[in-house]
């Protein structure tokens, strides 16, 4: 009679079998699978409730479980999926996960498993690198993007604004994710603290306004503190003026931090590096390598030019009961540069696809969703139906009726959607439902975008 938390070798194997198999099968099955959640999930996840059982039961049925859940849900690490910010989900990081969470080291302070923490310490330097950051640049792994903003936001108030920093402004787009904001109400600001400047003609925030709302806001007395550039919007895609904003932060000694939740590893590709010109020069960037790097969800990351700022935003100095750990050195302790102590070991899952595909897997991958966003954008652009009225600046390809009002276009949407072959979102532009296919998962190809403009057409078309 054994310990039933700790099972025989025999027993993990066999249930390791299982879910490994039932992994890979599920893998299999995504070219084949619903884009769009089925009708009546809601109903399967509450018939789902229940208590904890005293008594513990088998492993099958746990499985079975996993697929009521897959099934019941967009498939947003599925070919079809184009709505949001599509998902991955990179086999090599599900392998990293199982091995982390079984080796289970404490990466967070170095010291407790340095090897671990060097690692993670690699990813974070290459991510600086992208965006060739200086030596002193630091950075952490985050949940994702959001927590990533947060720190930033922290930082920058550290760095440019007193103890009593309630007249601090910070700029962004109209169109930056609301994550940002949110990051500045969690950070301590009164929402009216984040200015929202008015996007010109091409969706990419306006400078000139950026300088006016500045200029009025000194002359009022208060203390602009930050701008936030987005490379890509959630919205549109469409990427700030980096370079200038760049400019205005430098003149204006602004903290100058990029959201590149979305669109940040396009800097891999040639195109990607054009646009995003001046990114080089931010004080901060968020990326998310569940994103642009297709990584399974729980991956953001934040890299800052001086990581002395970043430490010195979150680090609270020593207690008693850790004073048996070696201090932040060559290999950081982590959790003096975000708000989390323990937490998973990250690096492992960014790590690993890294070794086993290195940078080009990903910059070809990219340069396709790049490709394939123009063909869609061609597509659309010469159907007599449809308005397109903005080339991509990254993956997004919004449009709506060309003589359709928003019933109307709600109705393409749910056309399109109904298919179950893509899954498309919505926005709001120029006060307008707006449909806003996104292009990221490294599962889309080709035969999904041909078809995706089929379904499109036909469903336009009929409503038309
Ligand atoms: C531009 C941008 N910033 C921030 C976020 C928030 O990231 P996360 O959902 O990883 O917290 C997103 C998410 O879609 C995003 O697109």
């Amino acid at each position: 009679m054994g310990y039933p938390l700790d099972p025989s070798p025999e027993q993990m194997r066999e249930m390791g079998q299982a879910a490994l198999g039932y992994a890979i099968d599920f893998l299999g099955r995504r070219g084949d699978a619903r884009a769009s959640q089925p009708p009546g999930a809601p109903e399967v996840a509450r018939a789902h409730r229940e208590s904890p059982p005293e008594i513990g039961g088998e492993f099958t049925p746990l499985l079975e479980l996993v697929e009521t859940i897959a099934n019941n849900a967009a498939d947003n690490s599925g070919p079809g999926f184009l709505a949001y910010i599509p998902g991955g989900g990179l086999f090599a990081s599900s392998l990293a996960d199982l091995l982390s969470t079984t080796i289970d080291r404490y990466v967070n302070l170095w010291s407790e498993a340095p090897v671990a923490a060097q690692i993670e310490n690699n990813v974070v330097r290459w991510l600086c690198d992208l965006f060739g950051f200086p030596v002193g640049s630091r950075g952490v792994l985050t949940s994702g993007g959001s927590m990533a903003n947060f720190s930033a936001i922290v930082a920058a108030r550290t760095d440019r604004l007193p103890e009593d920093f309630l007249s601090g402004l910070l700029y962004v787009s109209e169109h930056v994710h609301q994550s940002v904001t949110k990051a500045a109400m969690l950070a301590g600001f009164p929402v009216r603290n984040v200015r929202s400047v008015a996007a010109d003609p091409s969706l990419r925030m306006d400078v000139d306004e950026l300088r006016r709302g500045i200029a009025e806001d000194r002359a009022a007395g208060l203390t602009p503190f930050a701008v936030v550039g987005s490379a890509g919007t959630t919205n549109t895609g469409a990427i700030d003026p980096l370079d200038a904003l760049a400019d205005v932060a430098a003149a204006e000694e602004l903290w100058f931090h990029v959201d590149a939740a979305y669109g940040g590893f396009f800097q891999l590709t040639a195109r990607g590096r054009e646009s995003f010109r001046g990114i080089e020069r931010a004080d901060s960037i968020t990326l998310d390598p569940h994103k642009g790097m297709f990584l399974p969800y729980g991956t953001g990351a934040l890299v800052v030019r001086e990581g002395k700022k970043l430490r010195d935003a979150h680090h609270v100095g020593t207690s008693a009961y850790l004073q048996d750990l070696a201090s932040d050195a060559d290999i950081p302790n982590f959790a003096e540069y975000s708000a989390e102590l323990s937490r998973d070991f990250r690096g492992l899952r960014v790590w690993f696809p890294l070794k086993l595909h290195g940078w080009s897997a990903f910059r070809e991958a990219l340069d396709e969703k790049l490709d394939l966003t123009e063909h869609l954008y061609e597509e659309l652009k010469a159907d007599p139906n449809l308005e397109v009225p903005w080339a991509p600046d990254l993956t997004v390809v919004p449009f709506r009726l060309r003589d359709g009002d928003d019933a109307a276009n709600r109705a393409l949407l749910a056309a399109i959607n109904a298919s179950g072959r893509v899954f498309l979102s919505s926005t709001v532009l120029e006060g307008r439902f707006t449909l806003r296919p996104c292009i990221v998962s490294h599962r889309t190809h080709r035969d999904r975008i041909d078809e995706c403009i089929a379904i499109i057409r036909r469903a336009a078309a009929e409503i038309a």
